[in-house]
């Protein structure tokens, strides 16, 4: 069985959400389709692009912090606290 997905979304440090693979983005439901060319595309998640949903780049200007990912099990809550590695 391939277990290798089509489609990823990876979110960026402190910035938008990369989408890779073989997508659609709608502008909302039963809406053109936008950015259908291409095989990467950046959404915004800071609210503050001027080309919505497509990042441009203003979550620079105003300083976007996004949340921390969650952590993975080898990885502590808390950088102070030590691991069972530890
Ligand atoms: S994430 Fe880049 S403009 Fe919003």
């Amino acid at each position: 069985m391939n277990t290798t997905p089509t489609t990823t979304i990876t979110p960026c440090p402190d910035g938008p959400l990369l989408i890779r693979g073989d997508f659609a983005v709608l502008t909302a439901p039963g809406r053109e389709e936008t950015a259908t060319e291409r095989r990467v595309v950046a959404l915004c998640r800071c609210g503050k692009t001027g080309i919505p949903p497509l990042c441009d780049g203003s979550h620079r200007a105003v300083g976007f912090r996004a949340p921390a990912p969650p952590p993975t099990e080898d990885q502590p809550t808390d950088p102070a606290e030590p691991s069972d590695n530890d």
